[in-house]
């Protein structure tokens, strides 16, 4: 059997991974999570985008491993860099990171075929209280998704917890963008929506390998795109945060594949 085609497909056309193929998503993962824990000293005032994605993509062919981004879809960079109201898809650049600034960091590598995808939230500078709170429930949300993935649990699970709690805490779930499946593709199905209703879409099954990614504004929702075609920002300019975890469903839960070893997933506490 050709080794691209183990496992089976759901009628939705999502992939179940063997049992061995685990170990291929947690190195990918493994990676993309050092580099990000790497990443840290490398955030600071005065320091751009451009510096810090460059330090990415030399530890990228440092490991012997291949960025998933450079090239796909024509972008150019080994991370998207995000900052403030940048919801996703910031492109690195001559950017000066400011006192207060935060910013996400998101790196997707490819290693032995397996991808393995992880943001995380950084800040330069000093942190301000509405911010702090803004990065805590977005990590939350994660965190309470990724609770809801065992067998038989939907995707609806998922983003349900997910839009709860963050709707609790009066912010907003963007809906323009989701999480999805990976594995030896980068963007494969399904759509991993970060709002729904419980027990709605497709039923989670042992083997599923999927990104859970939330992004969460402190106001409105809505997103719209720069002229560069990638740039996501909010349509009101407030404050956006997000994180991502690869995960792989288990018998009895999940597997996290891009967990931080030196515990710096969240910027303030491990
Ligand atoms: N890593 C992003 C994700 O979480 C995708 C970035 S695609 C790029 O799915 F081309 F913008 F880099
Ligand atoms: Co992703
Ligand atoms: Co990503």
């Amino acid at each position: 059997m050709n080794d691209q085609h183990r496992g089976r497909m759901t009628r939705d056309g999502i992939r179940i991974h063997e049992a061995a193929d685990f170990a291929g998503m947690h190195k990918a993962g493994a990676l993309a999570s050092d580099i990000l824990d790497k990443v840290a000293e490398h955030v600071f005032v005065g320091q751009t985008t451009g510096a810090i994605d460059k330090f990415i993509e030399d530890q990228v062919n440092a490991a012997g491993a291949r960025s998933a981004t450079i090239g796909y879809k024509g972008y150019q960079h080994a991370s998207c860099i995000s900052v403030n109201h940048v919801v996703c898809h910031g492109i690195p650049g001559d950017k000066v990171l400011k006192d207060g600034d935060i910013l996400n960091i998101d790196v997707t590598v490819i290693v032995d075929g397996w991808y393995g995808d992880t943001s995380r939230m950084y800040v330069a500078g000093k942190l301000s209280r509405k911010t702090e709170r803004l990065i805590q429930i977005t990590h939350d949300s994660l965190m309470f998704g990724i609770e809801a993935v065992k067998p038989g649990n939907t995707f609806g699970d998922i983003g349900h917890a997910i839009q709860s709690f963050v709707e609790r805490q009066r912010m907003s779930v963007v809906r323009d963008f989701c999480g999805h499946g990976l594995g030896r593709v980068f963007h494969s199905p399904p759509n991993v929506l970060h709002y729904g209703r419980p027990g709605s879409a497709a039923t989670l099954e042992e083997g599923m390998f999927f990104t859970i990614e939330p992004m969460v504004n402190l106001g409105r929702a809505e997103t719209k795109i720069l002229a560069d075609d990638w740039t996501a920002v909010t349509r009101d300019k407030s404050l956006s945060a997000q994180f991502e975890h690869s995960v792989g469903v288990t018998a009895n839960g999940c597997e996290i594949f891009t967990l931080s070893k030196a515990g710096k997933f969240h910027p303030t506490y491990g």
